[in-house]
């Protein structure tokens, strides 16, 4: 398939090209577009077959349900069949953090087949607030299903050039409106069972949706429960069960106090090079001199800075594949707050490779 590139800026929108856009979205066909988060694959909501070609694009399981984007309150009647307290707790949510970076799962309309959320009663769904995907999907004049737009088990799209990458040939239309500001994907929050219980960290924290009601979230390490080798059968949100955002690269996450730390990735970067591989770390500013004599070492912004690190985790994991790294040592990020987004995608790339380097007699040597 012939895939048409636009390269459309997200302050001065060319609301021709977009309508274009729209239509394709609206007739049955594939459009990547970006968001605020990362870059979707959207299909017309309405259309099981146009559903069913985001799965084979992606190589996505028929078991990993799709989340709806709306472009206003309108459309939300359309996608949800939500009442009495469910609908109250999206409404005060959404009152605080639509149009946004976040996903609520509540019960879905039947007017949205069951493909989008592979037989469940439920339904995600997002109002982002990205200027284009908002303009899109309200020129489409439907709800747009989209997952990330990556091929699956790939780190998910920041930036247009990511999309192009996995999907140019399998999609109808990319759109490129320049790179994501969150850089990782929504907060996803479920409110079908009582108590808001956030499924997986996002911008929108544990900490903020706590301040509005008595909610739950699963540890960042919880996605990871359900991983491709574990044989947990029912996940709440069945794309845990998934290892994801994965680069070519073995990664290897190391924590503790900063000097163990250092002293230690250094250590297992050499004995990598001298074992004949291309090796790699990623690192903070704070500690990017440590390594000045090394290859391959990138940077995800300040140790106290989680929004920066979230922006350029995706990139700088991608980034690792066009240096031909094989072997990624990566140091923990602090969590807490958007931190803990930061370390469960990259505790999900690392499949749950974690060193603490702070434990006397760790027996890493032998498992890198
Ligand atoms: O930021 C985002 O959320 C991006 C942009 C494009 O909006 N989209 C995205 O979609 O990340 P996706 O499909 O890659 O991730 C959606 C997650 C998956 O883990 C899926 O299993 C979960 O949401 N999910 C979707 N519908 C669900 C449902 N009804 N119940 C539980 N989990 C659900
Ligand atoms: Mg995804």
């Amino acid at each position: 398939m012939k895939t048409e590139i636009f390269k459309i800026d997200p302050h001065k929108i060319d609301t021709e090209i977009l309508k274009y856009c729209a239509g394709c979205i609206r007739g049955g066909g594939l459009v990547c577009f970006p968001t605020e988060t990362v870059y979707g694959l959207g299909a017309n909501a309405f259309m099981k077959n146009s559903v069913s070609k985001i799965f084979k694009a992606k190589g996505r399981p028929s078991d990993n349900p799709l989340i709806v984007h709306i472009s206003d309150y309108e459309m939300l009647d359309l996608v949800t069949d939500c009442t009495g307290v469910q609908r109250e707790m999206m409404m005060k949510i959404a009152a605080k953090y639509w149009p946004g970076p976040l996903t609520m799962i509540v019960s879905r309309d039947d007017a949205i087949p069951e493909t989008v959320s592979c037989g469940l009663s439920t339904i995600g769904i997002r109002y982002p607030v990205n200027p284009i995907a908002r303009e899109l999907i309200k020129l489409a004049g439907v709800p747009v299903a989209a997952p990330s737009a990556n091929l699956s088990g790939k780190p998910s799209p920041s930036a247009a050039s990511h999309v192009i990458e996995d999907l140019e040939g399998k999609v109808d239309i990319i759109i490129d409106g320049g790179s994501c500001d969150v850089g990782v994907e929504s907060t996803v929050l479920d409110l079908t069972s009582g108590k808001p219980t956030i499924l997986r960290p996002g911008a929108v924290t544990l900490e903020q949706i706590s301040a509005l009601y008595d909610a739950e979230a699963f540890d960042w390490k919880g996605s990871h429960a359900g991983g491709e080798d574990c044989d947990i059968e029912n996940p709440k949100s069945p794309g845990m069960k998934y290892t994801h955002y994965s680069p070519k690269a073995d990664v290897v996450i190391y924590e503790g106090n900063r000097e163990n730390v250092v002293k230690i990735v250094k250590s297992e970067y050499q004995s990598a090079v001298t074992n004949g591989f291309n090796a790699g770390i990623l690192t903070v500013d704070e500690n990017i001199d440590f390594y000045s004599d090394l290859k391959n070492v990138i940077s995800l912004g300040s140790v106290n800075d989680p929004k920066s690190q979230a922006a350029e985790l995706f990139a700088s994991l991608r980034g690792f594949d066009e240096l031909g790294v094989q072997k990624v040592f990566a140091e923990a990020v602090p969590t807490g707050g958007v931190g803990d987004a930061v370390m469960n995608r990259l505790f999900r790339a690392a499949g749950g490779q974690i060193i603490d380097c702070n434990k006397k007699n760790n027996n890493i040597f032998g498992n890198i």
